[in-house]
């Protein structure tokens, strides 16, 4: 095959970040995506409509000229969240809410400690129809950090989906068999999103022959046997699961630093490194499905008009990409050759 063509994706879970950097980060996501869930985990956290839609604007404001990209809008929930902050924010066109256990990711000192204390708060999202998206990874020092996933769902996720099944919720960047094993089981309710440095890499990459730091993000990479099982249940076409590429930029000297941020920029590469997973897999009719339609109709969106098309061309992704501020940043698979590209009018 010498070139795909895809309904126009979304991508359902990025990183934007705020000021200067959305000057990068927009465009990058412009490019081919038409939507993304934006995640809030700002400094401070987006807590509320009115920051969510001043946020919003804001990334309005940095698209290129004639784009008409949309962010879909996310709250960060804390102990402070009311259940009307939740009714304020459904009117205010927010679409989800995201826990992050407190402690467990970049910029997550703000969020939850006790999860049962916002079941008040579930239950106001159960009956506006606003969805629940979850960093599932228990903080706690005492479970290591390979096990965090499994122990969140055992702990926490469980609970939550059993107490509120109506609830719409997203098993956000999943990286274990067990995962997909618990959102294949669970009710039609219980989605999941799955990075690209999920499906291309394992803790292997991120250890093996010096510490990688540009590999390293949050849920941290697992074993080789956890991305097989990854790769296995996009390449059998399930809706449960759908694209978000978790693109989180960090600048170059906070990922190359003693104690190295977590997150991989993968904006200017996801849709084509996907491409590459779905032909390795043979599975590239199962692409479309990933890309452009699970995650529209979890949401209960319309898919997009249009199409993308991706030509089997080969190209170098930069060792490095300098920010509006004159920093550099690395993008996620720096240096490396992939054989599809994103065609550009
Ligand atoms: O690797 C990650 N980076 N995982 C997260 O959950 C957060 C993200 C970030 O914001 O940098
Ligand atoms: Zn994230």
């Amino acid at each position: 095959m010498q070139s795909i063509t895809l309904q126009t994706p979304d991508d359902w879970h990025l990183h934007f970040r705020d000021g200067d950097m959305l000057k990068e980060t927009v465009p990058a996501t412009a490019r081919c995506f038409k939507r993304a869930i934006v995640m809030p985990n700002l400094v401070p956290p987006v807590t509320d409509a009115d920051m969510a839609n001043a946020y919003a604007q804001r990334i309005l404001d940095a698209r290129p000229q004639g784009s008409d990209f949309t962010p879909l809008m996310t709250l960060y929930l804390t102990n402070q969240t009311t259940p009307d902050t939740i009714v304020k924010a459904k009117q205010a066109g927010v679409v989800a809410s995201k826990l992050y256990p407190a402690g467990a990711t970049t910029n997550s000192d703000a969020a939850v400690k006790g999860i049962e204390a916002l079941y008040p708060v579930f239950e106001e999202m159960q009956k506006q129809g606003m969805l629940l998206l979850i960093h599932g990874e228990v903080t706690e020092s005492h479970v290591d950090i390979f096990d965090r996933e499994k122990a969140f769902i055992d702990a926490h996720l469980r609970k939550i989906v059993d107490a509120f099944p109506a609830l719409k919720v997203v098993f956000e960047h999943i990286t274990t068999s067990d995962a997909a094993d618990f959102v294949l089981d669970a009710s039609e309710n219980v989605a999941a999103t799955i990075t690209p440095q999920h499906l291309l890499l394992n803790r292997n990459d991120l250890l093996v022959g010096g510490v990688r730091p540009h590999n390293y993000c949050l849920p941290v990479l697992k074993r080789n046997t956890h991305q097989q099982a990854l790769r296995r249940v996009v390449a059998s076409g399930s809706s449960k699961f759908f694209l978000g590429t978790d693109s989180a930029p960090h600048e170059k000297h906070r990922k190359e630093s003693a104690c190295g941020c977590a997150g991989c920029y993968s904006a200017w590469s996801a849709i084509e490194l996907y491409a590459q997973v779905f032909e390795d897999l043979d599975a590239l009719d199962k692409f479309e499905g990933f890309a452009s339609h699970h995650g529209p109709d979890f949401y209960g969106l319309p898919r997009n008009e249009g199409t993308i098309t991706l030509v089997r061309e080969s190209w170098s992704i930069p060792d490095s990409i300098v920010l509006p501020n004159g920093n550099p940043i690395v993008p996620f698979f720096a240096g490396q050759t992939i054989n599809w590209k994103l065609q550009t009018s």
